[in-house]
């Protein structure tokens, strides 16, 4: 057996704080046969919470426990394994991840053998882990955002040697290439094309949980566009904590996220997004490149946090109110219409009545068509998490809530500008709320609600907008 089941690998944040000029190590996936057996007759349940990584991580485990034959269960009740696999970017993230590990206790004891692994963002944690050993003996398996790959091995030694397995890797991270996918959706795909961040906002835990930033191979990326293309796919999603960095750390190699794009564009996939940004990454070649692809969506996620130039010195974000504004200008200049949305955090240590006036003021001139707002949220090991914190709950709820009003006012103005054209909608099922009703997304990532027949899920269809609401447009199938 490969692991050495005497030592348990526990995270360390002072390692993962660290970064090196060193060169990125891209390896290989492979399953050997003793793995690819394992799983007969048996089911797996993996419960993601948080990102789009996780999404995409979480659809990987299940591609290697489908090597291993394991298949999906209907529910965790009928499963041999669970996999919990977690997100730690807020406190209410976290609780709700230790609710779910208490109430699987009783599943673990009714069925000794189930296995219960933890995975994602906080096994990257060392008080997590810590509090695994200590309290949560129910769970069997602990492993990080590095070493999904080495899951088959995990399994082996927890099945057999009935020990308990902790092994997360606190170290920069590698690329693996060749990971197998079990995707939960039939024509739109997540395709990670970078991992990690160096960007060490002070607020954020995810330079630490995710390790350095380190991009895939151009080749590897076009191959898996070309692929799912031919398998009817329609949409890619671009991930990366920060795809504007994508191929900074290629040593010989002069290309970026706007040459990908550029080439992404050749494979014949019809929709083209991606996410998440950082302003001060975003570069001209790739607003062009947006501009001169047909393929790449219109619509732009681009963080901005606060409006306070002092917060967002404090924050370490590398950029001001106005130089933020100067860019966005000049993204809607070189793509017209494009839709922007972002992500705000109020309530960051010391922030002042005057500071959130500032954020609104830039809420305002930015004309942002949606955002996910948050308020701040300590993260053990992070600089900010040291900061002095003086604002009352109530003061931050208040921020929050009148920030929501006027980013709420953009979702609706955002939709208006669509009434009474016909825009293409790939139709992605049911509505939530009525079984008669389509829904789909527009270009500019509008969710648009129409009548029609579900033969047409899954193809992009022309749907003229009659109504505009805050959340939704109403339409009707050309
Ligand atoms: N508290 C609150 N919000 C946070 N985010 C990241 N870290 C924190 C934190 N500690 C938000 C940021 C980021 C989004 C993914 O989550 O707005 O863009
Ligand atoms: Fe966190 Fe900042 Fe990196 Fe985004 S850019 S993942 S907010 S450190």
């Amino acid at each position: 057996m490969d692991i050495d089941v005497s030592k348990y690998f526990k995270p360390n944040l002072s390692k993962a704080r660290r970064r090196s000029k060193s060169e990125v190590q891209h390896d290989n996936f492979e399953i050997n046969e003793i793995h690819k057996n394992l799983g007969h007759g048996k089911k797996y349940w993996i419960q993601t919470y948080g990102c789009q990584a996780n999404e995409a991580d979480g659809e990987t485990m299940a591609g290697i426990l489908k090597m291993m034959s394991f298949s999906p269960a209907a529910n965790e009740n009928e499963a041999s394994i669970i996999i919990i696999n977690t997100c730690a970017i807020r406190e209410n993230a976290e609780n709700r991840v230790w609710g779910v590990i208490g109430r699987l206790k009783k599943l673990k004891i009714d069925n000794p053998d189930l296995l219960i692994c933890l995975s994602g963002c906080m096994a990257q944690e060392e008080n997590v882990v810590n509090k695994i050993l200590k309290t949560y003996h129910q769970v069997d398996i602990v492993f990080g955002t590095h070493n999904i790959h080495k899951l088959p091995d995990y399994i082996q030694t927890a099945m057999f040697s009935k020990e308990r397995v902790i092994e997360v890797y606190s170290e920069e991270g590698n690329v693996v290439e060749n990971l197998p996918k079990f995707r939960n959706h039939k024509k739109k795909a997540w395709v990670n094309i970078m991992f990690g961040c160096d960007e060490f906002c002070t607020y954020c835990i995810v330079p630490y949980t995710r390790g350095r930033e380190r991009s895939r191979l151009k080749e590897e990326v076009i191959k898996e566009v070309k692929e799912l293309n031919n398998n009817g796919y329609v949409e890619v999603t671009l991930l990366g904590q920060n795809v504007n960095a994508y191929g900074k750390d290629f040593k010989n190699l002069d290309y970026t996220f706007g040459d990908l794009l550029r080439d992404l564009d050749k494979t014949g996939i019809k929709r083209i997004r991606f996410t998440t940004s950082h302003p001060h990454d975003l570069d001209l070649k790739t607003m062009e490149a947006i501009r001169d692809c047909h393929s790449v969506m219109p619509f732009f996620h681009l963080p901005v946090q606060s409006g306070s130039n002092s917060i967002l010195k404090r924050m370490n974000r590398h950029y001001t109110k106005e130089t933020y504004l100067e860019k966005l200008k000049q993204l809607r200049e070189i793509v017209p219409g494009i839709s922007v949305t972002t992500d705000i955090i109020v309530g960051f240590p010391g922030e002042t009545d005057e500071d959130f006036m500032e954020t609104l003021d830039l809420v305002r001139k930015a004309n942002f068509e949606g955002a996910f707002t948050f308020i701040f949220s300590p993260r053990e090991g992070t600089p900010a998490a040291k900061f002095k914190d003086d604002i009352e709950l109530e003061v931050k709820k208040a921020r929050l809530y009148k920030l929501n009003q006027v980013i709420n006012d953009g979702y609706l103005q955002g939709n208006k500008r669509f009434l009474g054209k016909t825009i293409d909608v790939l139709v992605e099922g049911i509505s939530k709320n009525n079984n008669n009703t389509l829904a789909g997304y527009t270009p500019h990532q509008k969710l648009v609600n129409f009548r029609g027949d579900k033969e047409k899920i899954g193809s992009i269809v022309p749907v003229k907008i009659i109504e505009a609401k805050t959340w939704f447009l109403m339409g009707e199938m050309i």
